[in-house]
């Protein structure tokens, strides 16, 4: 099988050579990002391989179409970047569902110890060897409150790491997962006491119409003065000028983000020698107690080895026999409850 992969970054190929050689599968790599200029490429490829921040949008699905191309492999779990709807019985879109629900969970524990302990400024601090402690206290996770929004596979890691440091958790999920409610230390809740009663919110749901800028000003406006607001799901979860509002009032205490709304054409790169055009983005990332990282959450070499293996697994396994368990539907989301594909027929 021949592949063209988009949005090629260095750290991709070691893993998709290895598990590409041992499946028989050649990838093509495009630095580009695959959008409707871009799609032209895969031309005499037999699947396109995309990831995050590609386009997959009505013109690009209708090209591949012209093209002969009918297999979409993401190296990815979210999948807000395609048109689902529109791919329906056109485009078979491959996923990886999961590839390392630690990495993220963990990413995001460091995010939040970095914020509250002031690490990121104590680093800069000591290497110019000002050694003062002033600005510098933080808060014991101790005791905390933290509500978690999506109790999936990266939600319930995150929810069990905060229960070693001791905090309580007040947990929502528009289907909560059976067993994890111990009328206790966690506790599934409604968004509303949720925002109420937690000194610090983290998103693990996936980005739908329904769940767009489920950080808007009036959920701020419901939350505890100083909450932490922690993001390493989706970016437009957040509404990014609310949380520059909220900072600003400081009734949001901090925030970390690993995503953010229009990080398409600015996160994976390096844009520092670039005039930043995002106002938003730029005053965020200029307040003490906000934390950027550029969708870095997922990056370990455990997940990186899943997402090749479980992708090319997924290349071979549906051109072989036209079904694959991680195959998506816009029906019904995942091929789990839509029986391997049967709503395709
Ligand atoms: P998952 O599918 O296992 O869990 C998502 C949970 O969200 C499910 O329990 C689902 O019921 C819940 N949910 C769905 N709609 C909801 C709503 N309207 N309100 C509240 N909860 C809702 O997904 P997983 O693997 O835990 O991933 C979560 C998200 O993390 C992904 O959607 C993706 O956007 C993001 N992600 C970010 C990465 C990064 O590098 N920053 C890497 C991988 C995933």
């Amino acid at each position: 099988m021949k592949i063209a992969f988009f949005d090629a970054k260095p750290y991709d190929r070691p893993s998709f050579d290895k598990y590409g050689e041992m499946y028989g599968v050649k990838f093509k790599y495009f630095e580009t990002k695959l959008n409707e200029d871009t799609v032209e490429l895969a031309q005499g490829y037999d699947a396109i391989c995309a990831f995050v921040n590609d386009i997959v949008n009505e013109a690009v699905i209708d090209r591949m179409v012209q093209m002969g191309i009918n297999i979409l492999a993401l190296r990815c779990a979210g999948f807000n970047n395609v048109d689902m709807k529109y791919a329906f019985g056109k485009v078979h879109v491959l996923r990886v569902p999961a590839y390392s629900p630690y990495a993220v969970a963990e990413h995001t524990m460091a995010l939040l110890l970095t914020s509250i302990r002031r690490i990121h400024k104590a680093y800069i601090r000591s290497r110019d060897f000002n050694f003062s402690l002033s600005g510098l206290t933080g808060f014991d996770l101790y005791g905390k409150t933290v509500g978690v929004v999506g109790t999936g596979r990266i939600g319930r890691v995150f929810i069990d790491i905060c229960r070693g440091f001791g905090m309580k958790v007040l947990a929502y999920d528009k289907f909560p997962a059976s067993g994890l409610d111990n009328g206790d230390t966690v506790r599934y809740v409604e968004l509303d006491e949720l925002f109420a009663n937690s000194d610090i919110i983290s998103l693990h749901c996936p980005l739908t119409e329904e769940t767009q800028h489920l950080i808007d000003n009036e959920a701020i406006e419901k939350c505890k003065r100083g909450v932490v607001i922690l993001n390493t799901s989706r970016g437009a979860l957040v509404d990014a000028e609310a949380l520059l509002n909220g900072i600003k009032s400081r009734k949001v205490g901090a925030a970390c983000l690993d995503v953010y709304e229009e990080e398409a054409d600015l996160f994976f790169e390096d844009n520092s020698g670039h005039i930043l055009e995002d106002d938003t983005l730029a005053r965020l990332i200029s307040m003490p107690n906000v934390i950027v990282t550029s969708h870095q959450a997922f990056l370990t070499e455990e997940a990186l080895e899943n997402i090749a293996e479980t992708t090319v697994k997924n290349l071979v396994g549906f051109s072989e026999n036209r079904q694959c368990p991680n195959e998506l539907c816009y029906r019904c989301q995942t091929t789990e409850d839509c029986k391997n594909g049967k709503c395709f027929e």
